[in-house]
């Protein structure tokens, strides 16, 4: 018998749910040709269920969401919501509940997508940036004091646990082992002023290296990271950093791969249940227009399958991926692709069910 698995699926706002519906398309495809099948909870959480009913996401939806074996979601932000509601209420809610404590994110640069740096290719830009995604400054630790007046304070801390930064260095540490490249791991930071903070991460990355003695350890302070994801990304293999750095970086490495229309991530919870998506936004001035590019949300459900251990799908999926950027899109920006949000949707399903036309 072939396996079920149960996804919760997420379109959320904007343009997050025509996404969805292309890697939900792509998903089906896969399953039919590797013999595997979905079982799908579609949940409406998001700025529209937000204004109409006052709820970001419920507790029953959390406990509906433990029994998952993964969630593929789609795009959360509306321009009517008060930035953070949403943003706390759903989506971090959703990575601190189900400890989703990786936030995966590659950073690839596919044949023929342009990218900004100049003689750079490929060949060039093939990195994983492993971010922590449940600590450091996201936790919400801090408050005002004497807020409204000319006097006001307010602190926002970050949060680091011994246990946390090792938990995410040791996921990164077998990453790069797992993926067998240059077996480089550079741990991202800020020792030089963040002296609390990186002091504990520094520690913790030596002490666990002692045990990846095939895994080179390289140090970079963040904001050189920045500047050589862009002067040699060559250098990078797998990048480990805290919440926030991570949460800057990869939208460089998004930019460096090509934009927000192929850029995904995994939110990770190694021991449970984890979440994948496209790392941009909601994209509200393309909504409804069937021209938004689907590929960062097509690769997100290729990710979810290599998570679930369906590594010839998710292999199928991203040789797809490939050949509609290699061989037919114009251009990753949205409206400006050469074929709608849908058309880009047919070309990897046909592609993944290998029955596309050559060329
Ligand atoms: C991301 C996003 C989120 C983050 C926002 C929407 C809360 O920017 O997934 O990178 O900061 O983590
Ligand atoms: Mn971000």
């Amino acid at each position: 018998m072939s396996k079920t698995y149960k996804i919760g699926v997420l379109p959320g706002d904007g343009t997050g749910p025509e996404v969805v519906a292309q890697g939900l398309r792509v998903l089906e495809a896969a399953s039919r040709r590797f013999g595997f099948q979905t079982a799908l909870a579609h949940y409406p959480f998001g700025g529209e269920h937000y204004l109409k009913t006052g709820e970001t996401l419920p507790d029953s939806a959390i406990q509906e969401f433990r029994t998952l074996d993964a969630m593929y979601l789609g795009a959360i932000g509306h321009p009517d919501v008060k930035p953070g509601i949403l943003e706390r209420g759903i989506l971090l809610r959703a990575r601190f509940e189900l400890d989703q404590y990786i936030n995966l994110r590659p950073v690839k640069l596919y044949p023929g997508v342009d990218t900004p740096l100049k003689d750079k290719g490929p060949e060039h830009i093939d990195f994983v940036v492993i971010r922590e995604n449940t600590e450091g400054l996201y936790v919400g630790a801090g408050g005002f004091l004497r807020k409204g007046t000319p006097d006001e304070v307010a602190v926002q801390e970050s949060i680091n646990t011994r246990k946390g930064a090792e938990r995410c260095l040791r996921y990164a540490f077998e990453c790069c082992r797992k993926r067998n490249r240059s077996k480089k791991l550079t741990l991202c930071g800020k020792t030089n002023v963040l002296t609390f903070a990186f002091d504990l991460w520094e520690r913790a990355f030596n002490e666990l290296g002692a045990q990846y003695p095939d895994v080179e350890r390289d140090y970079a302070h963040v904001d050189a990271t920045c500047m050589w994801m862009v002067k040699n990304p060559e250098w990078f293999d797998v990048i480990v950093t805290d919440n926030m750095f991570g949460d800057i970086i990869t939208d460089l490495g998004a930019m460096i791969q090509g934009g927000m229309g192929i850029a995904a991530g995994g939110n990770i919870n190694p021991e449970g249940v984890s979440m994948f998506e496209p790392i941009g936004g909601s994209a509200p001035k393309y909504t409804g227009q069937n021209i938004i590019n689907p590929l960062a949300g097509i690769c997100a459900a290729g990710m979810m399958l290599e998570h679930l251990g369906e590594t010839a799908a998710a292999r199928a999926i991203e040789e797809a991926v490939m050949w509609v950027t290699s061989s037919k899109l114009k251009s990753l920006a949205a409206g400006r692709m050469g074929y709608s949000t849908s058309e880009v949707g047919d070309l990897v399903v046909d592609h993944v069910q290998g029955r596309a036309a050559a060329g």
